[in-house]
């Protein structure tokens, strides 16, 4: 739930993208549920956490290693060890998930809150791991590339969050202090490094987790986005 104060002096609203506005398990999911893939149906949920989680925990070990490939190699490299993981050994549901991450869904709730947060004045951007050919895809599949006045990807300065240096992309970008920036982010460890940086922070906790123990504290917490523009003209 949102606390009671809103957040002031805010201009922009910075998203992170997979997990808070993309549904990174509707690749699994949809997979799952074509005609070809009975089989394994039931399995989607653990190879989903096993895809999602590596494909993390490879974003940072290769940034503190200083060995960066982007996203999409990560995403590979991650899926083939999930399938590995769950014995599953079949080229062609690796290339349909693979073509279905390309274009995940977007939260339902995400089409309504972000026309609303435009309506309040509030520029809108990404800023993600993603590489930017995936995020543009994703971004047109959802419908909301109009609505965004920057796609930001850890692409343009090589190592992925939560290194400063990605942070510091948006004041690069829109000449804003952090303290003017809103950053929205579903992942607790995002969440956390962008208010240690001075982003004024709203964690989505879309999976009731505990809060993470790390340098830095969100100064809000919602479940998803629906509340988000209320909490924003409540500034
Ligand atoms: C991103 C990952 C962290 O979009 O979800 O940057």
């Amino acid at each position: 739930m949102p606390e009671a104060s809103g957040t002031t002096g805010i201009r922009l609203c910075v998203f992170d993208a997979y997990g808070t506005l993309f549904d990174v398990a509707a690749a699994a999911r949809a997979a799952a549920t074509e005609p070809s893939a009975e089989d394994w149906a039931a399995r989607w949920p653990a190879l989903s956490a096993h895809w999602r989680r590596k494909q993390l925990e490879y974003t940072w070990l290769r940034a503190v290693a200083g060995a960066h490939v982007d996203f999409w190699q990560v995403t590979q490299d991650a899926l083939d060890w999930a399938m590995e993981a769950e014995g599953l050994e079949s080229p062609a549901l690796r290339k349909r998930l693979l073509d279905l991450y390309h274009e995940l869904a977007a939260f339902t709730e995400v089409p309504e809150v972000l026309p609303q947060l435009k309506a309040q004045g509030l520029q809108l951007a990404i800023l993600s791991n993603g590489a930017p050919v995936m995020l543009d895809a994703a971004a047109r599949s959802a419908g909301i590339a109009g609505l965004l006045d920057a796609i930001l990807s850890v692409e343009d300065v090589g190592v992925f969050k939560p290194h400063r240096a990605v942070y510091e992309m948006v004041g690069a970008r829109f000449g804003t202090r952090p303290a003017e920036v809103v950053f929205v982010s579903s992942n607790g460890w995002d969440a956390c490094a962008a208010a240690a940086f001075g982003f004024q922070t709203i964690w989505v906790n879309r999976e009731g987790a505990p809060m993470d123990r790390l340098h830095g504290r969100p100064a809000h917490i919602l479940d998803d986005l629906t509340a988000l523009p209320g909490l924003l003209a409540a500034g």
